[in-house]
């Protein structure tokens, strides 16, 4: 067993003044007196990646708009009874993501992203995952509703087979500067079901139609893992949503956007203290506060662009990035198009909501409907990003070629969503996010610890949740979808429509949902969703009972 918390002292001490504790403005600061410039300039500070760095690739940036958008292909299920079965293979491969470079990727059945999922409403899916990557992993149904066993908690490890290097047993971190200082506390999760090469996930799918996405969850390494390529979507669909007549078959697009870096030799960059991923978790400074990268990829593609014809088109956008939030919008040369949101992390909206620019933190989605119709054939619709500078301003471009019948609309009512009503609600808790450096990253002044849940809750009772925080964190909860009630002492916030499972919480900002868990007892999750703050143990569990 290594020893980790002498692994990270040793870190810290070479680093000598570069940690730095606390205090407002602190990445800003560490970023500014490193003198880093982006390809284009230098780095703009925008507030929604303050504090945030960003890995310069050492290769010339492809160019926009050139390389086609891909769309992951649709597995196709084996049908067992009134249940779907796949399998996928978790493994090493190699993709050209920039043009003339071999990438290596950890895949999906080796590709990123991953193939996509469909299932119904209703209809048990299960998924045989079969690990064949050098260390162990989990996977998460992000925005599932799923029983505990497949929910894919950070220490259900599949460990890879035969042939693999040996691996350390799932530990418990020892924090630096943590009341257990360097002891070991608890070096197995007793709770732990550990499976050898392959583990079947379970899910049920009762749940509305959304887009849903399954990324890696080990823990401490979710960041690297997902950074390398272990990510993927998973669409449910439903009767509700199939009655409204939205943009569907080929004009309906899932769109994962990821930042990411590259090394001379077509490697992806990323700072881990541990290159292997297996012994010591984290990230060098000045990384900490979360890895940004300067090329932007769309489904696996930089800066890519899609040919469509002059008709609505419905993008299911996911922020699948480990730490940068995007502020989208879509530019026509002659003006910017609205974008219309229909649904939100959990499902469709009650009724859609229209924007000029969405601001998507990591994990969340949003399911919008653009129409193009105003654009003449021939010319090019941008999706930008307002809160990047330079390569990360743009994120794809959309070629307008033709005009088409268009029969599809946007009703004003497009599903029952409950209204939410707090006055009942007795049972409130609030949640602190703390930042701190190495691993100094808490919730409520603690650090994850998979052996002892922080609070237990009852099934099918409402709860009211406060965040809190001195930095800004995308706040996740598994289980069950959870509704805005309040931001900054005000309404919910533009982006806060509808069914959620991860909000954005701003630096000083006070945010309360009101969650209610049902079906499932066990242990599940709560944590920011910013994948090095996660590594670095901001992560909660719950018991639900
Ligand atoms: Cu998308 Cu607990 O994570
Ligand atoms: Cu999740
Ligand atoms: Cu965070």
């Amino acid at each position: 067993m290594v020893n980790r918390s002498v692994t990270r002292r040793a870190v810290l001490g070479g680093l000598g003044g570069l940690v730095l504790a606390g205090g407002a403005g602190l990445g800003v600061r560490a970023w500014q007196q490193r003198g880093a410039t982006g390809p284009d300039g230098p780095f703009q500070e925008n507030p929604l990646v303050s504090g945030l760095q960003q890995l310069k690739s050492e290769i010339p940036l492809p160019a926009r708009y050139r390389l086609p958008l891909v769309v992951p292909p649709v597995l196709t299920p084996t049908v067992d009874g009134p249940r779907d079965r796949y399998e996928i293979t978790q493994k090493v491969a190699t993709q050209e993501i920039v043009p003339g470079l071999r990438t290596q990727i950890w895949g999906y059945d080796g590709r990123f992203p991953g193939p996509t999922i469909v299932s119904r409403r209703g209809r048990p899916t299960v998924v045989r995952h079969r690990n064949e990557l050098p260390v162990p992993t989990v996977v998460h149904l992000h925005g599932g509703h799923t029983p505990a066993e497949s929910d894919g908690y950070p220490t259900d490890l599949v460990l890879p087979g035969s042939g693999a290097p040996p691996v350390p047993a799932p530990s418990v971190p020892a924090p630096l500067g943590s009341p257990s200082g360097s002891a070991h506390h608890g070096a197995h999760d007793p709770g732990a079901v550990v499976t050898t090469l392959t583990r079947d996930y379970t899910y049920p799918m009762e749940q509305p139609a959304a887009t849903l996405w399954y990324h890696d969850h080990r823990m401490d390494f979710t960041g690297p893992s997902v950074w390398r390529g272990l990510a993927g979507f998973h669409l449910v669909r439903d009767d509700e949503e199939e009655r409204l007549p939205l943009p569907g078959a080929d004009r309906e697009l899932p769109l994962m956007i990821v930042d990411r870096a590259f090394a001379a030799d077509g490697s992806l960059s990323y700072p881990a203290l541990d290159p292997d991923l297996i012994h010591t978790p984290g990230v060098q400074e000045p990384y900490t506060q979360g890895v940004l990268g300067d090329v932007t990829l769309v489904n696996g593609v930089p800066w890519p662009v899609h040919e469509v014809t002059a008709v609505r088109y419905r993008l299911r956008i996911l922020n699948a990035s480990n730490a940068r939030v995007y502020d989208l919008a879509l530019r026509a040369p002659n003006g910017p198009l609205p974008i219309v949101q229909i649904g939100s992390d959990g499902g469709l909206l009650a009724t859609p909501v229209r924007h000029d620019s969405l601001t998507v933190a990591p994990a969340e989605r949003f399911d919008v409907v653009v129409d193009f119709s105003g654009v003449k054939p021939g010319q090019l619709v941008e999706l930008v990003n307002l809160a990047g500078s330079g390569p990360t301003a743009s994120v794809m471009a959309f070629r307008v070629t033709a005009s088409a019948r268009d029969d599809s609309a946007v009703p004003d009512t497009l599903a029952v969503v409950e209204p939410v009503d707090p006055s009942s609600v007795t049972v409130h808790r609030a949640f602190d996010f703390h930042r701190g450096t190495m691993y100094g990253w808490t919730i409520n002044g603690q650090y994850f610890d998979p052996t002892a849940p922080v609070f237990d809750t009852t099934l099918g009772t409402a709860e009211i949740w406060t965040f809190t925080s001195d930095y800004h964190h995308p706040v996740h909860v598994h289980l069950s979808s959870f509704r805005v009630l309040s931001r900054g002492g005000g309404p919910p916030g533009p982006y806060d429509a509808g069914l959620k499972d991860t909000v954005f919480v701003n630096g000083a900002e006070k945010v309360s949902v009101l969650v209610r868990f049902t079906d499932y007892p066990g242990r599940f999750l709560l944590h920011c969703h910013n994948l090095e703050h996660e590594d670095m143990a901001m992560m909660a569990t719950f018991r639900v009972r």
